[in-house]
């Protein structure tokens, strides 16, 4: 099958792309920022390495502050302020946790809290789903039934080995790796978007001190490998989703928000449908800025700068910055492969757009949502010959129970050839540009744009009655099929 061992072999290339990339990621460990604080040998200046664990701590809890209410905000501010040098470190400690029970994340007014503590301890069928630098995720569901992908501190990842390793504080380093979870709760309460994956609530609190997890909705991992496989309309249907949420993130409430680690793991499917599912690398506003020299974005293949507008913003740069990444992650492996020939221009166009940045996200989501509609339409399909129907006999009300099937790709079933067509016409004349195709059965199943399900067979046998299906035989196979 030649046609099967072409997108085989780019698919086993791209896997080597994107374990590579995976091993190229930028470093953005706090490890970094520890060693820019303090100069030397950490070990030998026991004192400023405990100071600078509590910098970061007071660090992180800063960061959190803009996303609290003013009342919540009371009880969490006192930072470690005026003469910290002069307590000891435990009390510091102490005073840093009591500052941190202030935190208890509170319910904002949306639906974020109906599951707490006291839900989390009933839930059933628990199962390891995956870990990364930060955090690690196990499945589960609630008593009612609802799965829940449930995320907690990683205390075997990176984050957390390397801060053990520069302080040597298992409950410091807890808290510090702790705060980034807080932060993904923090900001998926405030944010809501249907490519935004659900917090369902989070318990904080239980036996270790400080220990925190999230409940979310429930995904399954972006298998990009997979997709490379899928049908276009499935491939489009993740773009569209990305363009889609990056058109909510450069207009959020919270402000512009960049995604810093932008990478395929950070994202799941729930039903076809494209979710962000890691925020704690989320950066919320556009960077402060003196000249444009500060406002550039530099990527491993090209290079961008925006100027810097009067009031010291680079204005846009985290917009920019999130649609170069869609472009070189997304659109390059999954927007221009199999599209119908008609709409090619225009993904081409987007791609071209998109690879320069020469739009913004809006025009680019435009430009998206306007071959939605040129394809749920059937507009695309120009001049369909209606006149090849004629060339097949329908039996409506039945189904074919056997017959012969052939393959094609890439197809909704593995064993057969199931594809989707804007309508009858389009399905004829799919079926009239293959000799092996001797007709089709339409079953009212649809895929997520409404476009109908056709099963394309060489031949049929045993018709019986089904009033959700219709089979359509070709006229020269059909002359020799006994009715
Ligand atoms: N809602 C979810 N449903 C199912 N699986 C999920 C969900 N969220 C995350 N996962 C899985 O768990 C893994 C780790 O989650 P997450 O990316 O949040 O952790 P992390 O430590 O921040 O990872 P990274 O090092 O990639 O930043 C993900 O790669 C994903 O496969
Ligand atoms: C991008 O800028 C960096 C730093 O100025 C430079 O080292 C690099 O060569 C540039 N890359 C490209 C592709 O222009
Ligand atoms: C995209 O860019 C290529 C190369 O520069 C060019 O040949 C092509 O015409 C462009 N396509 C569109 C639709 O702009
Ligand atoms: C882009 O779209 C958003 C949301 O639809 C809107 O608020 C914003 O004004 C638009 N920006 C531009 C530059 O058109």
């Amino acid at each position: 099958m030649p046609n099967l061992s072409i997108p085989l072999c780019a698919t086993a290339l791209l896997a080597l792309i994107f374990t590579s990339v995976t091993f190229l990621k930028e470093d953005r460990h706090l490890r970094v920022k520890v060693r820019d604080l303090v100069s030397g040998n950490l070990d030998s200046y026991p004192d400023s390495r405990r100071n600078v664990l509590l910098k970061e701590l007071s660090d992180r809890r800063r960061e959190l502050l803009p996303y609290f209410t003013a009342s919540e905000k009371d009880a969490f501010m006192g930072l470690p302020g005026g003469d910290v040098h002069r307590r000891s470190f435990s009390k510091k400690l102490a005073v840093a946790r009591s500052e941190e029970n202030g935190i208890h994340l509170g319910a904002s007014n949306t639906n974020h809290n109906k599951i707490g503590c006291k839900e989390l301890g009933y839930i059933k069928n628990v199962a390891f789903v995956g870990s990364g630098y930060t955090k690690a995720v196990f499945q589960g569901v609630l008593p009612e039934g609802l799965p829940v992908a449930l995320k907690s501190v990683n205390e075997q990842g990176t984050d957390m080995k390397r801060c053990l390793e520069d302080f040597d504080d298992m409950k410091g380093c807890y808290e510090l790796v702790s705060y980034k979870l807080m932060k993904e709760i923090v900001l998926l309460q405030r944010l809501d978007h249907p490519n935004i994956i659900k917090l369902h609530g989070h318990c904080q609190s239980g036996e270790r001190e400080g220990s925190i997890s999230a409940a979310l909705e429930h995904g399954s991992p972006l298998q990009m490998i997979q997709l490379l496989q899928s049908p276009w309309e499935d491939r489009f249907r993740v773009c569209l989703g990305l363009v889609r949420l990056l058109s909510y993130l450069a207009h959020s409430p919270l402000g512009p928000v960049a995604l810093l680690d932008f990478q395929p793991r950070q994202f799941v499917l729930v039903n076809g449908e494209l979710k962000l599912t890691d925020l704690d690398d989320a950066a919320v506003g556009d960077p402060t800025c003196q000249t444009d020299s500060d406002c550039g974005l530099q990527f491993p293949l090209r290079n961008f700068s925006l100027p810097c507008s009067s009031d010291g913003v680079c204005q846009g740069l985290n917009e920019r910055r999130n649609l170069y990444n869609a472009y070189r992650y997304f659109f390059t492996y999954l927007l221009p492969h199999q599209a119908p020939p008609t709409l090619r221009p225009l993904t081409e166009q987007i791609m071209n757009s998109t690879a320069e940045l020469n739009g913004d996200v809006n025009g680019t989501l435009a430009a998206f949502e306007n071959i939605l509609h040129l394809y749920k339409s059937g507009l695309y399909l120009e001049n369909l010959p209606s006149a090849l129907v004629e060339d097949y006999v329908a039996s409506r009300g039945m189904r074919s129970a056997g017959g012969e099937s052939y393959r094609c790709w890439p197809s909704y079933q593995h064993q057969g050839c199931v594809l989707s067509v804007h309508s009858i016409a389009e399905a004829a004349l799919v079926c009239s540009a293959r000799s092996e195709c001797g007709g089709f059965t339409i079953n009212g199943q649809r895929t997520w744009t409404g476009r109908l399900l056709a099963s394309f067979k060489s031949g049929f046998s045993d018709l019986v009655p089904d009033v959700n299906s219709a089979v359509y035989m070709r006229r020269a196979a059909a002359s020799g099929f006994p009715l």
